[in-house]
């Protein structure tokens, strides 16, 4: 089995950046490599993510806003992750079952427990061997996003990235309350740090966690 490698931390805190550069390391080392995403990372999740960033007319409720990560989750963890995972492929996931934790759980205000067994159910007992937390001050994450929408071709925020400062408050606490109650699995970084100085960090965790495998 291949190592998983989860991405985390709010809009703007250099998950996309970061995992293209840890795609770069594995590559150099030649470690075989998968990088995918969530919601997307097949057709069916692609669809799901347009359904749940945009910033339609009509109302998603909490209760199908997670359903809907729900249903992205199991078919990517079942046509993409888990295959790459048995070929012994190293796979970097930009997000993955503790987005759902903070997002739906602490900001959306949905149940801890439910949420976890939903998790559960479609992660198919899959869990990270490692998860890097990408940590920093929401108003210098949503600063970094949105001069990245403005660099971008659609210059409107998303469903989240549009969510009040609170909103965002919640989850980057929520991130760093999972990484406490699961030390062995989570690493946190400085992300108001440079972007050199950051990847440095990524590789010595990925380091870290082949020299366990040997
Ligand atoms: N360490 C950093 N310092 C300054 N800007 C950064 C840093 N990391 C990423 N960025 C920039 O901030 C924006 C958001 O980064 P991104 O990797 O897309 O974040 P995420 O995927 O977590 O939302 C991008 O425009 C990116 O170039
Ligand atoms: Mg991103």
């Amino acid at each position: 089995m291949g190592q998983f490698i989860t991405f985390e931390g709010i809009e703007g805190s250099g998950k996309t950046t970061q995992i293209r550069m840890a795609g770069k390391y594995l590559k150099r080392h030649h470690i075989p490599f998968l990088i995918t995403s969530e919601p997307g990372g097949t057709p069916l999740g692609r669809k799901i993510r347009k359904i749940l960033l945009n910033r339609d007319s009509y109302g998603i409720c909490a209760e199908a806003e997670v359903l809907l990560f729900s249903a992205a989750r199991v078919q990517h963890v079942r046509d993409v992750i888990s295959p790459a995972l048995s070929e012994g492929k190293t796979v970097l996931c930009d997000r993955f079952s503790d987005s759902t934790l903070v997002y739906q759980g602490l900001g959306r205000g949905l149940d801890h427990d439910f949420i976890k067994g939903l998790n559960d159910f479609t992660s198919a007992g899959l869990k990270p061997d490692l998860t890097i937390v990408f940590d920093l001050p929401i108003e210098i994450g949503l600063r970094r996003a949105m001069e990245r929408m403005r660099l971008a071709v659609s210059a409107a925020p998303d469903r989240f990235e549009g969510e009040d400062l609170e909103f965002h408050r919640k989850i980057r606490e929520g991130y760093l309350l999972l990484a406490k109650q699961e030390p062995e699995r989570f690493r946190i970084i400085d992300s108001a740090k440079d972007v050199i100085s950051i990847n440095r960090e990524v590789c010595s965790y990925l380091k870290g966690i082949y020299a366990r495998k040997t």
